[in-house]
């Protein structure tokens, strides 16, 4: 993947089994949100394949890919403002339905059962992660912890089977960054695929079944925790970076 001159991934190659918790760890722009936006259709990379449950995916557009059942959250929170916690989940599962506009706007029996399915699973969603009290208020409100909680919601209402995490634990306090292991834990026995970006590295080692690391667009290595922790390569990357906290 190229920005102008810029190299931003190259060299990058990594599976993720089924049900299984990846990482994605690296010095800062090592490339992480880049692989995020091409497999979620962001970007289109120039040259290099992304296959999803069999199926090429690469170059496809972000609803189509959503569709497949890979949903993401967002680096940099993204709120629509003036829209409830439960209306910002909403919007999200649009792309899972399949009732046309005309009937939408003729509320034909249909359409309202499409939308009391999209409340149910909403409303579920945000169950889910415990901001299910706050359904109503503002979205642009929440403290920044919850933002990243509705995010993760807003996700998992379009019922994925791959969750694309973009340092979930941002902006977290330590009480809520112990809650988001515990919930991806739970997603995790519940089968769902997660990749998982993080520098977080108390965290990235406690839930993570492999990880792969990169640095300056290429993969240096990949393993499980305790393999990268004492991998040479991987603490060289690191030192001198402030976000290093192993
Ligand atoms: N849309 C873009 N246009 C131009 N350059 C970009 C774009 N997106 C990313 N880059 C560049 O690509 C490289 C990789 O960026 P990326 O955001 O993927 O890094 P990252 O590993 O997610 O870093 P961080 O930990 O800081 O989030 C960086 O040099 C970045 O400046
Ligand atoms: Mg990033």
């Amino acid at each position: 993947m190229k920005f102008g001159g810029l190299v931003a991934v190259s060299n990058v190659s990594f599976q993720v089994a089924d049900g299984e918790i990846h990482a994605l760890i690296g010095p800062n722009g090592a490339g992480k949100t880049t692989v995020l936006n091409m497999i979620s259709g962001l970007y289109r990379p120039g040259k290099g394949s992304i296959i999803f449950n069999g199926q090429s995916i690469v170059g496809r557009s972000p609803h189509v890919i959503a569709r497949l059942g890979i949903a993401r959250t967002f680096q940099n929170i993204r709120i629509f403002e003036g829209l409830s916690i439960l209306e910002s989940i909403m919007v999200a599962q649009q792309v899972r339905t399949s009732v046309n506009l005309i009937s939408t706007l003729l509320k034909t029996p249909g359409a309202r059962q499409e939308e009391r399915d999209i409340v149910k699973k909403a409303t579920r969603a945000l169950e889910f992660v415990g901001l299910s009290h706050r359904k109503e208020m503002d979205a642009i409100n929440l403290p920044c912890g919850q933002k990243r909680l509705m995010e993760i919601a807003r996700a998992l209402a379009t019922e994925p089977k791959l969750l694309l995490l973009d340092e979930p634990s941002a902006g977290l306090n330590e009480k809520e960054t112990l809650d988001l292991v515990e919930l991806i834990g739970q997603l995790s026995k519940q089968g769902m695929t997660v990749i998982l970006i993080e520098h977080n590295m108390r965290l990235v080692m406690n839930i993570s079944d492999r990880i792969s690391v990169l640095d300056h667009g290429d993969k240096i290595a990949e393993g499980t925790p305790t393999e990268i922790q004492d991998n040479p390569k991987v603490i060289a990357a690191y030192l001198g970076t402030e976000k290093y906290h192993a």
